[in-house]
């Protein structure tokens, strides 16, 4: 469908004007596909509950993100049938071929896998997995694999209270075995855990996210949990998690299967408010704290010495046992990197109460920017977030695994600011690249509108537009499919094709 575009030039003069926009609003260079170092790679994403629904069906049981959309905390909708992946997962590889794609990001569904959180495994959720991966081989689509996204088995939170327990090491390192040796002959990039940064701030600080756990005043309707410790415990445990998954891989699996692990972070970057010195010490410590909570345990084996004097004994110790295990247990960060937020100083004094993790970090985030329809477009802010990265940690391996436009679904096709938002970024990682980052992939987020956690179906972000009121479920390409199906063709990413197509396109909905 992609391939069939044809060059329309009644669209030249507003071709021209759009590019001279575009150079003067982001400064924007031209750049193709093979600019890139070799083996870097491209793709796009999505993961488990927000796209494969059949949530019901073949075996699977409920995971907490069920439990927390089905209480009406996803904007009132729920993933039991979101865009049907689980049936159409054939067509939407053909989808990711029309579009080019090289590598694809996905997360299995655990408690799909293995319905009990722990125990035997499901057939048909082997199947189906097995099915998706063969079929994105077989199309030369490298597989990207999550473990951890979100979705943990509702019969762990029940039995134990999921990550807040050091149980859930051993259920997890089983469950990524049978990954390790199912999947992993075809498998390369494992990811065990995707934004455990944020996954324990909206999990059990404010509550936003599942499991939902808070206490007041921190969070909202907060009826059980402790925001003062329980993010810490709960970071603490998925870094366990991941290091002895880590451990196992490399003992078993490491010699014959010759794959990566790496763990994922949400990382915003945070810029000073003002030129004011305490707004200036809040942004430092606010990139310390999101990433170095994490950063820091994998490279020095321990938490960054702020966050321990602030939280004192709430953040958890690690033994030298453990410290031993986290240290060097990853092969690749993964980062999903949305915006940049600026960040204001908050004197420590002016807490009453008992502190979370913003009064220990002293800093207040202009969160708006997240809620707003769309993210302001910052690629600086990537690339000084990378540059970071390179300095203060040793330039590891990255993958950009999460970095797209937020719109309103609101049925058109014509998505000129995901473009714009696209091309802005993935130069300012080529700008990185070629000043020595150690970058060696970017995925798109996301392939499909899917069910987003905060927004349900009302934000999207997809290449690919899917229409919720078909009872197929059809997808139909954005402008952006087809500008990124351009883009890794070779051509400019400043691409007049994407242009003079436009009125090729089919517009589904006015
Ligand atoms: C990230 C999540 C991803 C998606 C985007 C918009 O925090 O990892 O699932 O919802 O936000």
């Amino acid at each position: 469908m992609l391939q069939n575009l044809k060059p329309n030039f009644c669209f030249l003069p507003l071709i021209i004007s759009v590019q001279c926009l575009l150079v003067i609003v982001f400064g924007i260079d031209h750049y193709n596909r093979g600019d890139f170092p070799p083996g870097f790679v491209f793709g796009a994403g999505t993961s488990a509950y927000q796209v494969e629904g059949a949530a019901f069906e073949d075996g699977r049981t409920p995971s907490i993100w069920d439990t927390f959309a089905h209480a009406g905390f996803s904007g009132g909708a729920n993933g039991d049938i979101a865009c049907d992946l689980y049936h159409k997962y054939k067509n939407d590889v053909q989808l990711m071929v029309d579009i080019g794609l090289e590598a694809y990001r996905f997360s299995i569904s655990w408690s799909r896998l293995i319905p009990g959180g722990t125990g035997p495994v499901n057939p048909k959720g082997l199947q189906f997995y097995n099915n998706y991966i063969d079929e994105l081989i077989s199309h030369g689509i490298q597989p990207h694999v999550t473990l951890f996204h979100s979705d943990l088995p509702q019969a762990l939170e029940d039995e134990y209270g999921g990550w807040l327990s050091r149980k859930i090491v051993k259920d997890f390192t089983a469950y990524a075995e049978v990954c390790f040796k199912e999947f992993g002959d075809r498998v390369m990039y494992w990811t065990t855990i995707n934004e455990a940064n944020v996954y324990a701030i909206g999990g059990y600080d404010n509550g936003f996210t599942p499991p939902g756990r808070c206490s007041p005043p921190f969070g909202v309707n907060c009826s059980r949990g402790n925001s003062s410790t329980e993010p810490y415990m709960a970071v603490h445990n998925m870094l366990l998690a991941h290091s002895s998954a880590m451990k196992l891989y490399r003992r078993n699996y490491k010699s014959t299967q010759h794959g990566f692990v790496g763990f994922n972070i949400y990382s915003m970057w945070c810029v000073p408010y003002t030129n004011a010195s305490a707004d200036v010490i809040a942004a430092q410590r606010a990139n310390e704290f999101f990433i170095g909570w994490i950063m820091n345990p994998f490279i020095f084996g321990d938490y960054p010495s702020i966050m321990k004097k602030a939280a004192g004994k709430r953040i958890p110790t690690f033994t030298k046992y453990e410290a031993k295990l986290v240290k060097g247990s990853v092969d690749f960060i993964g980062l999903n990197h949305y915006t940049t937020v600026s960040v204001k100083g908050r004197p420590s004094s002016i807490e009453k109460h008992s502190k979370d993790f913003n009064a220990d970090m002293e800093a207040d985030f202009s969160l708006a920017v997240l809620a707003a329809d769309q993210y302001p477009v910052i690629p600086s802010g990537l690339y000084e977030l990378l540059e970071y990265l390179k300095e203060a940690y040793g330039n590891l391996p990255i993958y950009i695994q999460e970095n797209g436009q937020k719109s309103l679904r609101n049925g058109t096709l014509n998505d000129m600011p995901r473009i714009e938002y696209l091309h802005a970024y993935i130069g300012s990682i080529l700008d990185a690249v070629r000043n020595g980052s150690n970058t060696r992939g970017y995925f798109v987020w996301s392939f499909l509108d899917g069910l987003e956690l905060l927004g349900g179906y009302v934000p999207s972000y997809g290449l690919y537009y899917v229409d919720l009121d078909d009872k197929e479920l059809r997808r139909y390409p954005k402008h952006s499919a087809y500008w990124y199906a351009n883009f890794l063709k070779g051509k400019s990413s400043r691409n007049d094709a994407i242009f003079q197509a436009a009125d090729k396109l089919p517009i589904y909905k006015s």
